[in-house]
């Protein structure tokens, strides 16, 4: 079994730790689209960094970029809504069995398409304004609150499937997803 080591930054100017977290996705993006990888390695440590890095992005740096006013409340509820599509996609490959079927493949498509959306977006819109409209000294405050929060939540463990059933529906709670009833593809199945 192959083993995806995540690093673990400590500090840092924030977009540079974020900017750097992304190229990690997708560099095991590429692994889970890869037959002969280990694909069940590789999946389990996207889990475990994709939900630490965006939750950490949700209580250490969008609240604060909006505090200093560089980002406006819809761009931070966009971002948490874009992260709640995300984890709805993970969620659907975590339960995929089997990583040699075609519903995998499908399933790592369809995070493939959200995580990358998402990350494109969220460089444009949250880490260009944090570049251009808050100090190096902020920059680097909020790189020391968003690694240790999300360094915690590597430590502790955080994208098993019960862990992000959890996050989705309290993201569906919060008004973040369509109710249950309002999807068209929902995958009826449980567990
Ligand atoms: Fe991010
Ligand atoms: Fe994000």
């Amino acid at each position: 079994m192959t083993s995806y080591e995540i690093p673990r930054p400590t500090n840092g100017d924030v977009v540079d730790l974020i900017v750097t977290d992304h190229r990690l996705f997708e560099d095991l993006l590429r692994e889970l689209r890869d037959a002969t990888a280990d694909r069940a390695a590789a999946r389990a440590a996207l889990a475990e960094v994709v939900i630490a890095h965006g939750e950490a992005e949700e209580e250490q740096v969008y609240p604060q970029l909006h505090r200093k006013r560089a980002i406006t409340g819809e761009e931070a509820e966009h971002g948490e809504e874009e992260h709640a599509e995300g984890n709805e996609a993970l969620l659907a490959l975590l339960k995929c069995k089997g990583t040699d079927t075609d519903k995998f493949d499908t399933a790592v498509e369809e995070f493939a398409t959200a995580l990358t959306h998402h990350m494109g977006e969220e460089e444009q819109t949250i880490l260009n304004p944090a570049r251009q409209e808050v100090s190096e000294q902020v920059r680097q405050d909020l790189g020391v609150a968003w690694a240790t929060h999300r360094n915690r939540l590597l430590e502790e463990g955080c994208a098993s499937i019960e862990q992000v059933q959890a996050i989705v529906d309290r993201a569906t709670k919060e008004g973040l997803l369509p109710p249950e009833g309002e999807k068209e593809d929902e995958e009826k199945e449980k567990d």
